[in-house]
């Protein structure tokens, strides 16, 4: 058993507690947030997902903390997890690493490449399971993609295009390009990340976007671009209206089919094949923190480290992300 100690109760600490109480193995024993009325459940957290970020409110006898080192030095907390606003990820995981705690930090894993590698290096010079919570990666359905692609079921790769839209959550951090990040390293990031899954770190990206509403790129549209002939592309933002449908899609054209996964459709992945009805994909039916946080937790009981995603990984996500922001801001492509 894995006892469990969540930082930040917003909308991504909620969500994490719903996926240990779906877990036999894990077993929250802390939890730490500054705000009384997040501390206490009292206040709830929206989100981007339908679904997500329930609460658990199963959290009886567990230890409350309104200062997250607190949680940290807790002997009982195994396994530290960062959900707090982004900034804030490099010094508390630092601290949990130091602590001999196995740390999942949420994306990104920091709010520059520079400060997620030195969080890769730190974990890399210590006994400690540490893993970004790239979610994507574990997606029901983005998991099916990667193997489609690396497979090669319907062929070659000749296009995949990535949309991921919403809107800014109001009075919150994500506001202050400076805390976020913006857009392009909060939202994009996703896509970014599962290119770089897909594909590695492209030689050249090549961006568009603009700045609205935090200060940073609040939407992009980007090409990466590889040695291989697959046409990469990818856009994010949160400039929508509050009331519009938050929007995760991809479209991937094969030699031999067409699937189009859209989050807000009955049939979130649909495979289209010449000559044939278009056909659902059955797919795992949680979302992908479920499987991340399993993983996770499946890590430190074998004592292995985590294969799927890695600190360095995330690093180079953001690193990528920072070169579609100056191909933003100077209308050049950037290599890599
Ligand atoms: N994987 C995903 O799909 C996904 C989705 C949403 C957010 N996120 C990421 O998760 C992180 C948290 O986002 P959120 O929307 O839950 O944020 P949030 O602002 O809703 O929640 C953060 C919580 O941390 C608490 N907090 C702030 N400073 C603190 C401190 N010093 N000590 C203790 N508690 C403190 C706040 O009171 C708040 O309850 C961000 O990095 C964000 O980018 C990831």
């Amino acid at each position: 058993m894995t006892k469990v100690g969540v930082i930040g109760l917003g909308m991504m600490g909620q969500t994490h507690l719903d996926a240990y109480a779906r877990l036999d193995n894990a077993q929250v024993v802390a939890i730490a947030d500054a705000d009384p009325d997040r501390l206490s459940g009292k206040a709830k957290a929206g989100g981007n997902i339908e679904g997500a970020a329930a609460g658990d409110d199963q959290l009886t006898g567990v230890a409350r903390y309104s200062d997250a080192s607190a949680l940290i030095a807790d002997d009982d907390v195994q396994l530290v997890d960062i959900c707090l606003p982004t900034p804030l990820h490099l010094r508390f995981a630092e601290q949990a690493i130091a602590a001999g705690k196995h740390v999942l930090i949420e994306k990104p894993l920091a709010r520059t490449s520079e400060d997620a590698l030195s969080i890769a290096e730190l974990a890399e010079q210590s006994d400690v399971i540490a893993m970004p919570a790239m979610c994507m990666r574990f997606w029901p359905g983005w998991t099916w993609l990667k193997q489609t692609i690396d497979q090669q079921t319907y062929g070659k790769t000749l296009a995949v295009h990535f949309q991921r839209i919403g809107a800014i959550i109001a009075g919150s951090f994500y506001e202050d390009g400076t805390r976020s990040g913006g857009a392009i390293l909060d939202i994009h990031l996703h896509d970014t990340d599962f290119v770089n899954h897909l594909f590695g770190v492209p030689n050249t990206v090549t961006s568009a976007g603009y700045s609205h509403l935090s200060g940073e790129i609040d939407y992009v549209r980007t090409r990466l671009q590889y040695d291989h002939d697959t046409l990469v592309t990818a856009e994010g933002g949160w400039m929508a209206h509050p009331q519009f449908r938050f929007t995760m899609r991809y479209l991937a054209n094969f030699e031999r089919a067409t699937a189009v996964y859209d989050i807000g459709a009955e049939n979130a992945l649909t495979l289209y094949e010449p000559g044939k009805d278009p056909q659902a994909v059955a797919l795992d039916p949680h979302m992908g923190y479920d499987y991340e946080v399993a993983y996770m937790v499946e890590c430190i009981e074998q004592g292995v480290a985590p294969q799927t995603v890695t600190l360095r990984q995330a690093a180079d996500s953001i690193r990528i992300v920072e070169a579609e922001s100056q191909s933003a801001k100077t209308g050049r492509s950037v290599a890599l």
